[in-house]
C-alpha cells in the first residue's frame, strides 16, 4: 500500500505517494524526472546513483524512497544553483573528467560533499574518494586531479585559460 512522502529535492518540496518497495532513485528518475542520477549496478557498488541525503553520500540504489521521509535530498541537477556544486562542475570541465559521462553525477555528487567540507583534500584522500564510484572509460587520473581541486577554497573558474592537468588512463585503478 503506498505512503504519502514529504521530501525536499533541490531545494523544491514535494509530497509524493510511494510504494514501500520503491527505491529513493526511482523515485527520483522516474517519478521526479531528474534522470542525471543514474543506474548501473543496482547493487550499490559503482556509485552511479550517488546523491546526497542530508548532506551525506547515499547510493540511491539502495535507500527505499521512504527512507528520505522529511529529509533533504540533492542531485546532480541542483548542482549549478550551489556554489561548492559550481566548482565542481568547474574543475571537472577544466581537467576533461569525463568521456561518456555515465559515471560524472555520482562522482560530483562526492565532490560537492568534500568541498563543503573546506579542508583541502590530499592526493591520497583524493584517490580513495574515487575509488568508491566506478569508471569504465574516462579513467581515474583527472577524477582525482578534479576532485582535489574542487576541494580548494580558491579554486579557479571553468573559465581558466589553464589546459586539464591529467591524463586519463583506462586501467580502472585511481591508483
Ligand atoms: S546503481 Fe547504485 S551503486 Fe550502482
Ligand atoms: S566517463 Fe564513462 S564511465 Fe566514467
Amino acid at each position: 500500500m503506498s505512503e504519502l512522502l514529504r521530501l525536499s529535492v533541490n531545494g523544491l518540496d514535494w509530497a509524493v505517494a510511494v510504494e514501500p518497495e520503491e527505491t529513493l532513485a526511482e523515485l527520483l528518475r522516474e517519478r521526479l524526472g531528474l534522470r542525471g542520477t543514474r543506474l548501473g549496478c543496482e547493487q550499490g557498488v559503482c556509485g552511479a546513483c550517488t546523491v546526497l541525503l542530508d548532506g551525506e553520500p547515499v547510493r540511491s540504489c539502495l535507500v527505499l524512497a521512504l527512507q528520505a521521509q522529511g529529509r533533504e535530498v540533492e542531485t546532480v541537477e541542483g548542482l549549478a544553483d550551489d556554489p561548492a556544486g559550481r566548482r565542481v562542475i568547474a574543475e571537472f570541465v577544466r581537467h576533461r573528467a569525463y568521456q561518456c559521462g555515465f559515471c560524472t553525477a555520482g562522482f560530483e555528487m562526492l565532490g560537492v560533499w568534500k568541498a563543503r567540507a573546506e579542508a583541502e583534500l590530499s592526493e591520497e584522500q583524493a584517490r580513495a574518494l574515487a575509488a568508491s564510484n566506478l569508471c569504465r572509460c574516462t579513467g581515474y587520473r583527472p577524477i582525482v586531479a578534479a576532485l582535489r581541486a574542487a576541494s580548494r577554497e580558491e579554486a579557479p573558474a571553468a573559465s581558466s585559460a589553464e589546459g586539464p592537468v591529467a591524463e586519463g588512463s583506462s586501467t580502472g585503478d585511481p591508483g
